[in-house]
Formats: C-alpha cells, sequence, structure tokens
C-alpha cells in the first residue's frame, strides 16, 4: 500500500473511490487530457473507475499513483508506474492548479519516495513537444537524455512528436543534495 506522502504544501495519498468524481471533473478538461497519452475525451466517472481498479491500491501491484491532495481536496495525480526495471513517471494537475509549481513540487516527492523504498535506478518519462510546462517539470526534476519520439494521443485520435527522457537514481541523489 502506498503512503502518504506531505510536503510544503501538499499531501499525496492513495487514490480513493471518493476521488473520482473529483478526477473526472478535473481530467474531463480537455486541456489536461490532450496532453495525455491514454486518456480518452470525453472522460467518464466509468474510465475513472477502470483506471481506478487497476492501480495498486485495488490490485497490490497494479500502477503506483498518488492522488494529489490540495486543500482537502483531490487536484491531480501522479504515477511511478507499475513495478518495472524502468518505471514510467507520468502526472497531471487539474487546470486551475497550474502555474504554481505544484506538480514540481508533488513529482519530487514522489520520485524521492520511489527511489528510497524500492531498488529502482532509472525512471522513464516524457511528454509532447507543444507541452513546454511539463518538458519544464521533467527538467526540472533532473530527467536528461532527451530523444525524439512518437506520442499517440487518445483523446485527439493522433501521434504526435515528443520528447522522450530519463532519470537515474545517481542524478535524482545528486540533485538532491543540492549539486548540479
Ligand atoms: C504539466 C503540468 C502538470 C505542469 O504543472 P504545474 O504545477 O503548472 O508545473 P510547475 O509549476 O511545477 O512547472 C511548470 C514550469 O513550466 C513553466 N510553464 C508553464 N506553462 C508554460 C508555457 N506555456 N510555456 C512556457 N513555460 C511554461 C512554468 O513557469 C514552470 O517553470 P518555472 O518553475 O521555471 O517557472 C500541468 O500543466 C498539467 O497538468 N498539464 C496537463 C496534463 C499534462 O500535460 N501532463 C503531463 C503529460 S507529459
Amino acid at each position: 500500500m502506498l503512503p502518504v506522502l506531505r510536503t510544503d504544501r501538499l499531501c499525496l495519498r492513495p487514490v480513493v473511490a471518493g476521488d473520482l468524481p473529483e478526477i473526472t471533473r478535473l481530467i474531463g478538461d480537455f486541456a489536461v487530457s490532450r496532453m495525455l497519452s491514454v486518456v480518452p475525451h470525453p472522460y467518464s466517472v466509468e474510465d475513472a473507475e477502470t483506471w481506478f481498479l487497476q492501480t495498486e491500491g485495488q490490485t497490490g501491484n497494479g500502477e503506483r499513483v498518488f492522488a494529489i491532495e490540495l486543500d482537502s481536496r483531490a487536484a491531480g495525480a501522479v504515477s511511478v508506474g507499475k513495478p518495472a526495471e524502468a518505471p514510467e513517471f507520468g502526472y497531471w494537475l487539474g487546470r486551475s492548479y497550474w502555474g504554481r509549481g505544484f506538480m514540481t513540487e508533488a513529482g519530487r516527492a514522489a520520485l524521492a519516495w520511489l527511489f528510497e523504498t524500492t531498488d529502482t535506478q532509472t525512471v522513464m518519462s516524457g511528454a509532447l513537444d507543444e507541452n513546454t510546462a511539463s518538458l519544464n517539470v521533467l527538467s526540472k526534476l533532473g530527467f536528461t537524455g532527451a530523444h525524439t519520439y512518437s506520442l499517440s494521443v487518445k483523446s485527439r485520435g493522433e501521434t504526435l512528436p515528443g520528447m522522450r527522457v530519463q532519470l537515474s537514481r545517481e542524478r535524482f541523489e545528486t540533485l538532491k543534495g543540492g549539486a548540479s
């Protein structure tokens, strides 16, 4: 079971069934889903339930996803993927929460938990070329080694150019220690 992680401004905790209506509302915003790979648009509570049933809290070894809670409400989610040699890091926030550094704060906490509690050596991620905010988040968290790839985006029914990046345990720990 995932723990509860507290940062200066946020609480990261396991997703619960009661979050699904709010998650549906926030991720149902096309401004959010248009940047994500596997999220359909429009998005229904049934879509949220299907996703919820695949998470670690429900299966014991599914997707390790934290709800990002702010002011006692689910504001988004951050995932460190399923247990794998190089798990996938993914995230989103409701539109009204953008631009205040929340995702960098949440991402750093989730990655710290992953590296501290598992023997994961490398985490993979990626974003569309057009998603400057997300590429900035990845860069601020220390992801490097960008190479181009194509990302299929379900909500748009399109395959679009993106950047694939990775983060090593060593680099994350070096950055955490204040070096660059
Ligand atoms: C990507 C996302 C999670 C970023 O969340 P956030 O909390 O706003 O991110 P942060 O504030 O921590 O960092 C964003 C950075 O990008 C910058 N930024 C944001 N929008 C930008 C834009 N349109 N152009 C250039 N820079 C931008 C911010 O200034 C910030 O950089 P700074 O700290 O150097 O100022 C949020 O926009 C989102 O959920 N988008 C839709 C879903 C998505 O894209 N998920 C990721 C898929 S790969």
